[in-house]
């Protein structure tokens, strides 16, 4: 057999290698909440994703050693809000990256409650307010499958808003 002209592609890449590759698609970056009898969690995903509109269903993978997940799985609701291109802080404080955690990631914003009772961001680009329907472990991650039982967010007063991106490991706004 012909050996190709041009290098093949990597059947199976190295994670660093499937990082960078990664790193290079942009996402919308999203704050993933919930609610139960220790209060208001949440925090910064881009792994969402739409899977049905019959009914509405949407998809968000959350790493097994999350502290939300935990907290998702007990109370079986979860909201996603979609943020702003002006929300890197918030995006960061939901990352861990501000050394808050709990209930105070939420006290600089104003949020509210849709159907679930997970908290909705007022002014987020949307907020998809989901009952949890099924998971799925995949890796290191799990797959949480949301019905979206009520939408929200659209609080943002400016006239063109922005989407708040992650490309090459920096936040954007488009
Ligand atoms: C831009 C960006 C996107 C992220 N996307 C995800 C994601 O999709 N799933 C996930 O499990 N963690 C994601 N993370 C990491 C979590 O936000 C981070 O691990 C957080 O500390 C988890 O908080 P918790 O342990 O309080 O749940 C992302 C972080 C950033 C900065």
């Amino acid at each position: 057999m012909t050996e190709p002209v041009f290098p093949m592609p990597r059947a199976t890449p190295e994670a660093t290698l499937f990082r960078d590759a990664m790193a290079g698609v942009a996402s919308a970056v999203h704050v993933v909440t919930t609610i139960g009898p220790q209060g208001r969690a949440g925090l910064t995903a881009n792994a969402v994703a739409s899977v049905s509109d019959a009914p509405p269903t949407v998809l968000v993978c959350i790493a097994r050693l999350s502290r939300t997940l935990a907290l998702i799985e007990s109370s079986g609701v979860f909201c996603i809000n979609t943020l702003l291109g002006e929300d890197v802080e918030l995006a960061e404080i939901f990352a861990s990256r501000r050394g808050i955690d709990g209930e105070a990631r939420f006290a600089t914003r104003d949020w509210r409650q849709l159907t679930t009772g997970a908290p909705v961001l007022s002014d987020a680009v949307a907020a998809f307010d989901c009952r949890l329907v099924a998971a799925h472990d995949v890796a290191t991650h799990r797959i949480l499958i949301g019905e979206v039982v009520g939408l929200g967010g659209f609080g943002t007063k400016t006239a063109e808003p922005t989407s708040l991106i992650y490309r090459r490991r920096h936040f954007e706004a488009v």
